[in-house]
């Protein structure tokens, strides 16, 4: 089984109004992999995520899943295959009620009534709406929108999950656990997980790997640790560090607090910072 499941091979693509979204895109997504591509806003990310479950179809260039290009499976089987969720639940949610939105892929599948049903229980269990199946969807929070359409997408049994900035608009503790909840899909489940985002803080704690787009381009690929490390290029693609680094890389600096590589994370620094400190709160600096 090859490690790629998704190539995009130098993607371009113009909206009707003459903007170029993407103006040559090359990506290759690995099979389990956890993957961010963050990005400020008009980078492309959307369009280009739309490319990969083909709502979009390149002007030039080719995606290919499986090796295969998109061309080759009928509509159906990409859909099937890739999950798509929209930024806007608004924009994906459209039944009456919770269980009628979820079950409407399944359907679409053309399963057996049983099968659907227990697809539906079981992706409305995983995203922890299981009390809320016979609500209306008028009825649910922001963040319970969200984890319906997840569900809607889960009950398809997806390899992969594309998700347009699944954590914005939501409260702190929402955040956490929808991350919780792609972690788990990813680690447990072996679902290969993109998102899109511009919140640089949550990348080094949750992603294996993260691609930064700017202007229509991916200017980089690789691991938290490695496009962390160029703070020119990430503030050329008009981000930040995380905020913890961002403290890490000034004692580093402007402090002289010497460091092999910049902690990223809460944990990371702690680790750091504890390390440093038992050399200096010794028993004989203290007495
Ligand atoms: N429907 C559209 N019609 C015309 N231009 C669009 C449309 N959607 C997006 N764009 C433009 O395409 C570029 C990329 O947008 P988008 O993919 O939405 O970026 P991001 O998701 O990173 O914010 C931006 O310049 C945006 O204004
Ligand atoms: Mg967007």
């Amino acid at each position: 089984m090859s490690l790629v499941i998704l190539q995009v091979r130098n993607i371009q693509y113009r909206y009707h109004d003459g903007t170029y979204a993407l103006r040559g895109v090359s990506l290759d997504i690995k099979r389990g992999e956890f993957l961010a591509i963050l990005g400020p806003n008009g980078s492309g990310k959307t369009t280009l995520l739309k490319h990969l479950n083909g709502l979009l179809k390149p002007a030039d260039g080719e995606i290919t899943l499986e090796q295969k290009p998109f061309a080759h499976y009928p509509p159906k089987t990409i859909f099937q295959k890739v999950g798509f969720v929209f930024q806007d639940p608004n924009d994906q949610l459209f039944a009456p009620s919770v269980w009628e939105d979820v079950a409407f892929g399944p359907m679409n599948l053309g399963l057996l009534r049983n099968e659907i049903a227990s697809r539906v229980d079981e992706a409305l269990s995983l995203v922890d709406m299981g009390l809320y199946a016979n609500k209306t969807i008028d009825a649910l929070s922001f963040g319970q929108k969200k984890r319906v359409c997840i569900a809607g997408v889960l009950a398809m049994k997806p390899e992969i999950l594309v998700l347009d900035e699944p954590t914005c608009g939501l409260d702190p503790a929402g955040v956490t656990a929808i991350m919780n909840l792609l972690k788990e899909l990813n680690g447990r489940h072996r679902i290969t997980v993109i998102m899109a985002t511009n919140t640089v803080d949550l990348v080094p704690v949750y992603m294996d790997r993260l691609a930064i787009m700017y202007h229509g381009n991916i200017l980089k690929t690789g691991t938290p640790e490695d496009v962390f490390s160029n703070i020119e290029e990430i503030r050329h693609a008009c981000l930040e560090l995380p905020q913890i680094a961002q403290l890490m890389q000034i004692l580093r600096d402007e402090d002289n607090l010497h460091m092999d590589s910049l902690p990223l994370t809460v944990g990371e620094a702690r680790r750091f910072l504890m390390h440093r400190l038992n050399g200096v709160f010794t028993k004989e600096n203290i007495y």
